[in-house]
């Protein structure tokens, strides 16, 4: 029995999982506080997990009918993200290993995004592509072993897929966050009508999302305030098949160069219909995860922990976060 808790960014998240991977309850309390600010600020997200946290882990207990003497190990995700808010899941889980006098795993908040795909109901063994497309980052990694490091087959050059629709939905006025936005703005307009860039100068499999953001705050400009109001739709299904069309060839390719067939699909931008579906078009071998576990939960990370090893115990008290990718792009 494994208790996992995720607190990367704004959502405080803890589940609860079998050693064999059955999630028995995953609970994620979202912070609705930073729409007001239109993003999410680093330090109310901290002071926030402080509130939410143990309510949610206590919760997370309640659901799987589980008692925390019935707990054998602990998993947190350790980074990348913000350290404030890291920090209060990482003492969080210290102190249940302590206190319950059981180990704790620590945890990559991006093979927590991959490993999401195992939770997908299907069968998933490496070798396998996982396209990571969430709110911070946007690759294709090549998992070739259970459990083992993994190889970047590309990146984002500049912004993440997820942060694009962020953008996006911002220039368009339709409020945070933005994906669920424009894909639901998308489903009445034209994906055709505006041809908006694919970044065909960026060779390979990495990605670029910049200069499609920009394009996007130009036509809105040119087509002035009334007119742009009119045509939204048109505008966020043009700019949603932009993304999806750049995530397909990206994928293509790297399908084509490493010979791998199978591709997961893990972050939030998984939770986009028509990225599902642009991929399964292309004839994609595609493993999603249920939507609950696109975006930020702890179910991935539990299941993430289940392939890893218990950190010694000083090792385990001495755990501090990471807000990079780097130390994980391994
Ligand atoms: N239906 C959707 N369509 C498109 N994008 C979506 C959808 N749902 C969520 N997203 C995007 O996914 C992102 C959030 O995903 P996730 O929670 O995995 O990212 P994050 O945790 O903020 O970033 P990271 O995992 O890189 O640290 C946001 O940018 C959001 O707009
Ligand atoms: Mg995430």
């Amino acid at each position: 029995m494994i208790l996992a808790i995720e607190t990367s960014c704004d959502d405080s998240c803890a589940a609860v999982l079998t050693g064999t991977g059955e999630v028995l309850s995953s609970v994620v309390g979202s912070q609705v506080i930073h729409d007001l600010y239109g993003g999410v600020v680093p330090e109310i997200a901290a002071r926030h997990h402080l509130e939410l946290l143990l309510p949610v882990v206590e919760r997370a207990l309640s659901d799987a009918n589980v008692e925390l003497e019935d707990l054998e190990r602990v998993a947190v995700t350790q980074g990348p993200g913000l350290v404030g808010a890291l920090l209060v899941g990482i003492a969080t889980a210290k102190g249940l290993a302590v206190g319950l006098d059981i180990p704790l795993r620590a945890v990559d908040h991006l093979h927590g995004h991959v490993a999401a795909s195992y939770l997908a109901g299907v069968e998933l063994e490496p070798p396998f592509l996982c396209l990571v497309a969430s709110g911070g980052h946007t690759l294709i990694a090549n998992i070739q072993e259970p459990g083992s490091d993994w190889s970047i087959v590309g990146t984002t050059i500049d912004d993440a897929a997820g942060e694009a629709f962020d953008k996006g939905a911002r220039i368009l006025g339709l409020g945070y966050p933005g994906g669920p936005l424009v894909e639901k703005e998308a489903e009445a307009g034209d994906p055709a009508a505006f041809d908006f860039p694919r970044a065909a100068g960026v060779p390979g499999v990495d990605f670029s999302f910049a200069g499609l953001k920009t394009s996007l705050l130009y036509a809105v400009r040119d087509l002035g305030e009334a007119e742009a109001e009119a045509r939204r739709a048109d505008l966020a299904a043009s700019y949603q098949a932009a993304i999806v069309d750049q995530l397909v060839e990206r994928v293509s390719r790297a399908v084509e160069t490493t010979g791998v067939s199978v591709v997961a699909f893990g972050g939030g931008v998984a939770a986009n219909s028509a990225a599902r579906m642009g991929l399964t078009e292309a004839g994609i071998n595609l493993v999603v995860p249920p939507t609950k576990y696109c975006t930020d939960n702890a179910a991935m990370i539990g299941r993430a922990a289940i392939e890893l090893p218990d950190l010694p115990r000083e090792a385990a008290l001495a755990l501090d976060a990471y807000s990079t990718a780097d130390r994980s792009a391994r």
